[in-house]
């Protein structure tokens, strides 16, 4: 945890109950050990999306489809959610969470490597959220930029691991260090790239917000 806990179960003690659908998935996922957007993310998820309103979002990582779940109910009626997943245990019980929220028509599951997918879309997005393998982000950036509207945000989170990324490499577990090089990668590009304004924020396990200017 990054930031300390007793803070942050004093932030997540004030918020208000989700509709009973989503109460339902996130207390589905959570025994199931499905990683899902926390709640410090949620609410900041929710003023974003009150903020910029968008009317196409593309999600990278639906696990069982909470977040997009989330997303379509705090963004405009007629916004449409494009999501991608490639875990085939976790697709058929996010396409069953979509009907149960009465959202299919709404959200469209693309099934596959995210890499591979973004590479044949076309069409631009206003809003993108980043929740898969931390590793890949970098290899997803230029699809990524390139699929988002000037003036859209891109959300790209866990971006801290843990409170990881501030350590050297060799004070991180061999196992991670991949992730750490490459994350520290992703992080310099966000900020560094002329395209993007990016914001990196101590929430949740680390978010990087960022507009396209
Ligand atoms: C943190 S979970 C997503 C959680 C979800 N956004 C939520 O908050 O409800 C990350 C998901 O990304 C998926 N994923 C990881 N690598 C992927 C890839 N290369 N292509 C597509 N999906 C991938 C994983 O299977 C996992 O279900």
């Amino acid at each position: 945890m990054i930031v300390d806990e007793r803070m942050v179960t004093f932030i997540n003690s004030l918020e208000t109950e989700n509709s009973e659908i989503l109460e339902t998935i996130e207390k589905e996922a959570l025994e199931t050990f499905v990683p899902i957007i926390r709640k410090e993310m949620q609410s900041f998820m929710k003023v974003l999306l009150a903020i910029q309103k968008p009317l196409n979002i593309l999600e990278v990582g639906t696990a069982v489809g909470f977040s997009a779940l989330l997303m379509s109910e705090y963004a405009p009626e007629e916004c449409r959610i494009t999501t991608i997943e490639k875990y085939e245990k976790r697709i058929p019980i996010a396409k069953e969470n979509f009907r149960r929220a009465g959202k299919e028509d709404k959200i469209t599951l693309l099934e596959g490597d995210a890499l591979e997918i973004l590479k044949g879309l076309e069409e631009k997005y206003d809003f993108i959220f980043m929740d898969a393998a931390k590793a890949q982000y970098i290899n997803y950036m230029p699809e990524v930029i390139r699929l988002l509207e000037k003036g859209g945000v891109l959300v790209s989170d866990n971006v801290l691991q843990d409170g990881d990324i501030i350590e050297s490499r060799f004070a991180v577990e061999r196992r991670n260090r991949t992730i750490h090089s490459r994350m520290r990668e992703y992080l310099y590009r966000l900020k560094h790239e002329e395209q993007l304004l990016t914001s990196i924020i101590p929430l949740g396990d680390g978010v990087a917000i960022s507009t396209k200017k």
